[in-house]
């Protein structure tokens, strides 16, 4: 049985169907805790309620990143993980984190990467005015919203959309490309070959 441990900074939507499918499919891993950085984060109360155990590390108790990172590690240890999955959690992290749990890290981001790192990314695909719009899943390394590609999902940008309307319909999707991706690491089908992800069968 495998550990995930599941960071998160708000709602935990992606958390939660990573929770169900974890259940549903049976895969072999279990969700074995949730961190978040914010108290308030809704997503806790899922967990709980799950049965999943919970923690929270507030970035506001700590001087500077690598000494929150340091602490958040600590914690995110006690629950031996094979992987850490980055599910809207809100913090850039140092080289040191990320050297950590390197090939052991995933990240869900609301954008076809290379296209539109950072932040807004929906308005910032609909600045540019690209008719598809996606999320990506990642193995997470130094460089913000970069690292070897997992997968992607995509969705037709429609007239008149507005960044509302293509954040909830992208939603959707990565509620089924998160999933389908932390499977396929669970069940150790990803291999990291040359700075690309290579699916075994
Ligand atoms: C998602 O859009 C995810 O791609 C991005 O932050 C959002 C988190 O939503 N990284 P949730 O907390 O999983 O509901």
């Amino acid at each position: 049985m495998k550990n995930i441990v599941i960071l998160i900074s708000g709602r935990g939507s992606n958390m939660e169907a990573v929770v169900r499918a974890a259940q549903a499919e049976q895969w072999p891993a279990r969700v074995a805790a949730v961190i978040s950085n914010k108290a308030d984060a809704k997503g806790l109360v899922f967990a709980a309620e799950h049965g999943i155990p919970t923690a929270v590390v507030s970035n506001k108790d700590y001087p500077d990143r690598a000494s929150f990172d340091a602490a958040l590690a600590e914690v995110i240890d006690q629950f031996a993980p094979d992987l850490v999955v980055l599910a809207g959690f809100m913090r850039i992290l140092t080289p040191a984190f990320t050297e950590r749990y390197a090939g052991r890290m995933l990240n869900i981001h609301p954008s076809l990467l290379p296209l539109f790192p950072g932040l807004h990314t929906h308005e910032q695909a609909l600045a540019a005015g690209v008719a598809e719009h996606g999320a990506t899943v990642h193995f997470v390394t130094a460089e913000l919203d970069h690292g070897p590609i997992v997968g992607q999902a995509r969705i037709p940008v429609l007239p008149g959309d507005d960044a509302d309307q293509l954040a909830a319909r992208l939603l959707v999707e990565e509620h089924k490309l998160y999933p389908r991706c932390i499977r396929l690491f669970v069940e150790d089908k990803l291999v990291i070959d040359n700075g690309a992800v290579r699916i075994l069968n």
